[in-house]
């Protein structure tokens, strides 16, 4: 059988995505409930990365860990051929995932009260992270045109008036959209002339389907690239989110020195024994499976706008350009998102996130993850349409 079409009991192996549905929707039986939220997949991690793996345990002892030249040429050479974008190995620092170096940014370069740019509906540590930090949050909500979202830069430049960083997630998670080089342009602008800093968040940038491509920020912004701090990670690539193992590309010399210190004050920047060994793996062995996934991903999203947009005509579904995330307007069904996630639950026995989560502008959609097997999301789209059709 095919790796993209078998299916895998994932229940009682610590999975947030199967095992914690009844805390996360505040349920009392899961049992029946599939789940198609969190962004992990439902597929096995490329072969050669599991057999990396095994073969690392086959040493019993799993002391102190570093990371070594390796992972770094490894990383360095696949932006290079994917994205052709050129970086020094002595740009790259590793932390345990994005949120925590998003975290860090934030603590390093801004004090309590400074301002935060975010442009919702958007990836909810966005907001929550620079809020739990005591930054103020400014929100320029993106406009919506027919499942197409744009920024609002009128809006954008009044906030970066009195901004310190704009977080900018990069493809756009939960649009699915792929970001163009005139936009790109505009946000630079913006940038350089209020002297704001930027998180680019380009985890989903290997998950960008045929006919787009991922433009990094930091590769377009030329002189003005030291004002950009780049996340990626081979977790949402690879499917290898319980690795935990992301990085940093940060061009600039001296924020890298203080972002090293901050790692040295307290105590992170260290990967576990298995992440460098993955990673490594992924990177230079993995891609004939990304390739493979990429179509997989394409033809199921065409298979839900089918089936569930001709089933009820009232969602309206435009295809992503990237990740494995459908955005499903459910603005014309007229019903309250309470209801829609009460019916989607208890009638359709199926788990899918509730828009507002995204920030407000996101109230009316729901996002749908289709990184599964086709047997699964069929599965899937039948209980949607059982709910709410
Ligand atoms: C835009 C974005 N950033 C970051 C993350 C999480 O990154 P990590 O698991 O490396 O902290 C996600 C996960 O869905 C995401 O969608």
């Amino acid at each position: 059988m095919n790796l993209f079409e078998e299916v895998y009991e994932r229940r009682k192996t610590r999975s947030i995505k199967w095992d914690l549905m009844e805390m996360i929707y505040e349920i009392e039986d899961a049992s029946e409930i599939l789940p198609l939220w969190v962004a992990d997949m439902d597929f096995p991690a490329p072969p050669p990365v599991i057999d990396a793996l095994k073969k690392r345990l086959e040493h019993p002892i799993l002391g102190y860990t570093y990371i070594d030249d390796g992972c770094k040429r490894a990383i360095a050479h696949w932006q290079s051929k994917r994205n052709d974008w050129q970086v020094e190995e002595e740009e790259i620092m590793f932390q345990s995932g994005v949120i925590p170096a998003m975290a860090a940014i934030l603590q390093v370069f801004t004090n309590p009260g400074d301002s935060v740019v975010v442009t919702p509906p958007v990836y909810p540590p966005f907001f929550s992270i620079p809020q739990n930090q005591g930054r103020k949050v400014l929100y320029s909500e993106m406009k919506e045109t027919n499942g197409e979202y744009t920024l609002d830069y009128e809006d954008l430049e009044e906030k970066f008036k009195t901004a310190t960083f704009f977080i900018f997630c990069h493809p756009h998670n939960p649009g699915g959209k792929v970001w163009k080089e005139d936009e790109m342009n505009e946000i630079l602008r913006l940038a350089e002339k209020h002297d704001v800093l930027i998180i680019s968040d380009e985890i989903h940038s290997d998950l960008v389907l045929k006919a787009h491509q991922h433009i990094p920020l930091a590769k377009l912004a030329g002189d003005q690239a030291h004002r950009i701090f780049t996340c990626i990670a081979p977790t949402k690539t690879f499917n290898l989110a319980g690795i935990q193992a992301s990085m940093l590309i940060v061009t600039d010399p001296k924020k890298r020195l203080r972002l090293e210190n901050h790692a040295a004050a307290n105590g992170t920047g260290m990967m576990n024994a298995f992440a460098p060994v993955a990673l490594q793996a992924a990177y230079e062995e993995g891609e004939a499976w990304l390739d493979e996934l990429l179509e997989v991903l394409s033809s199921n999203m065409d298979y839900v706008i089918e089936k569930l947009g001709a089933s009820i005509p009232s969602i309206k579904i435009a295809k992503p350009e990237a990740t494995y995330l459908m955005w499903l307007d459910c603005r014309d069904l007229g019903l309250e998102e309470s209801e829609i996630m009460k019916k989607l639950l208890h009638d359709g026995k199926v788990a899918l996130e509730p828009g507002s989560k995204y920030g407000e502008p996101g109230t009316g959609f729901l996002r749908l993850n289709v990184a599964c097997p086709r047997s699964m999301l069929e599965d899937g789209v039948e209980r949607i349409i059982k709910a709410l059709g």
